[in-house]
């Protein structure tokens, strides 16, 4: 046995041991008649050898192109026929063990001279005693298989390292937004209270009216970045529920509408709502449908500075469609398919200056398909943005 081999490790994620590949076991005694073989090889197309064994042994090995070759020559057949096989057996195959690796053993056979895909190598059992027999041919299409396996494995590494490498990035990058998002408010809030304390001190009942308004909204805008966080870890989690009843959805809209207007913060940007009827009955989570028409009223108010958002309602046979449309800064179509992902926001200057921890969108794609909808964009760089929510008309729980 090669020294080779003795150190080729059983076993490897990527190559099999050749005892795996065995399909052939035909085994004959040496005994046997070179008409009895023949008639073997006539009768099964598909045999391409037979082993020649003797006390469990292999000691011998009969190609069938070999073979046929020999006794068909001239005057070949009538001199062999009668004789025993081991005459034109070929009686110093390559043996190896059953747990040589595929790859190892198919150089092997290659080393040894073997440029014939139709040889044949004797593959034996830890006892030495006869296993199978595998051709050369089967060898080189398992390895081709291997092969393309540990490149395709690679491969795969290779896009998990960068998909890990992509998360990394993302996380950090939230980290810093919700830092600065959390901070920000924080800031306001405690000097705002220090300067209230100072002017109540004073006695400037005016000035601490004023202030309150401001840390009011602070604190407003923290609650609602941290209500985001959670709302995206309760979702992530599987503990978010849908409560299903009836309710009029044009109402809805209406509210939105005038949230709406306060976050616009007094941009010349009018907010319109258009529905089918005075009223619009649907039976879904109402709370979820308010949420995820405001997450996206919320962007419209952030990303237009003139124009109006429009906010409308139509339907089908059993979906509502609402859709939110914009005269704003748009979206570039090659970003189109991240705005969904969690704490992803566009790296473009005119966003930048926008506050926002990127979750917005996130949620309201996981609320909408919580409500077995969907949601679709269309955008326009420069010119305006739409988003329209599919729901179905009825929902149970
Ligand atoms: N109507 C819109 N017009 C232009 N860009 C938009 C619009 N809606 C979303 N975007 C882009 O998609 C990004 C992600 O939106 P998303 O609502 O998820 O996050 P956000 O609004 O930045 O933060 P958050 O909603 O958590 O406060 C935004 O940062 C912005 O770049
Ligand atoms: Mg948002």
């Amino acid at each position: 046995m090669s020294a080779l081999l003795e150190f080729t490790p059983k076993h490897d994620d990527h190559f099999p041991t050749i005892g795996e590949l065995i399909t052939n076991m035909r085994a004959i005694s040496p005994e046997t008649t070179v008409k009895s073989v023949s008639d073997d090889f006539f009768a099964d197309a598909q045999l391409e050898a037979v082993a020649l064994v003797e006390n469990r042994r292999p000691i011998g090995l009969v190609t069938r192109t070999k073979f046929l070759f020999t006794v068909f020559r001239q005057f070949g057949w009538e001199v062999y026929q009668r004789k025993p096989i081991s005459v034109v057996a070929d009686t110093k195959p390559l043996i190896l063990p059953d747990w040589a690796r595929l790859d190892v053993a198919l150089s092997l056979a290659l080393q040894r001279g073997s440029q014939d895909l139709y040889d044949e190598v004797l593959v034996v059992n830890d006892d030495n005693e006869f296993a199978g027999l595998l051709s050369v041919r089967q060898m080189v299409v398992q390895q081709t298989h291997a092969l393309a396996n540990v490149i395709v494995q690679k491969e795969l590494a290779h896009e998990r390292a960068r998909e890990l490498e992509e998360i990394g990035r993302i996380k950090s990058q939230f980290l810093a937004n919700v830092t600065h998002e959390l901070r920000s408010p924080v800031n306001a809030i405690i000097e705002l209270a220090e300067l209230m304390r100072i002017a109540a001190e004073s006695g400037y009942v005016a000035q601490v009216r004023d202030r309150l308004g401001l840390l009011l909204s602070s604190a407003t805008s923290l609650r609602s970045v941290i209500t985001n966080m959670l709302d995206l870890s309760k979702i992530e989690a599987g503990r978010m529920r849908v409560i299903a009843e009836p309710f009029d959805l044009a109402g809805v809209l209406h509210e939105v509408a005038e949230t709406t207007r306060v976050l616009l913060g007094g941009k010349p940007v009018e907010v319109l709502v258009s529905t089918e009827k005075r009223s619009v009955e649907m039976t879904s989570d109402p709370v979820k449908v308010r949420q995820i028409v405001l997450n996206l009223a919320g962007n419209a108010a952030k990303f237009t500075e003139s124009g109006r958002i429009v906010i409308q309602q139509t339907s089908t046979a059993d979906e509502i469609a609402i859709a939110v449309s914009d005269t704003g800064i748009g979206i570039r179509a090659e970003d189109l398919k991240k705005l969904f992902i969690a704490f992803s926001q566009l790296e473009d200057t005119q966003t930048k200056s926008h506050e926002g921890t990127g979750l917005g969108l996130a949620i309201t794609k996981e609320l909408t398909q919580m409500l077995r909808g969907r949601v679709e964009v269309d955008s326009e760089l420069g010119r305006g943005s739409t988003f329209t929510i599919h729901l179905p008309k009825e929902i149970s729980e």
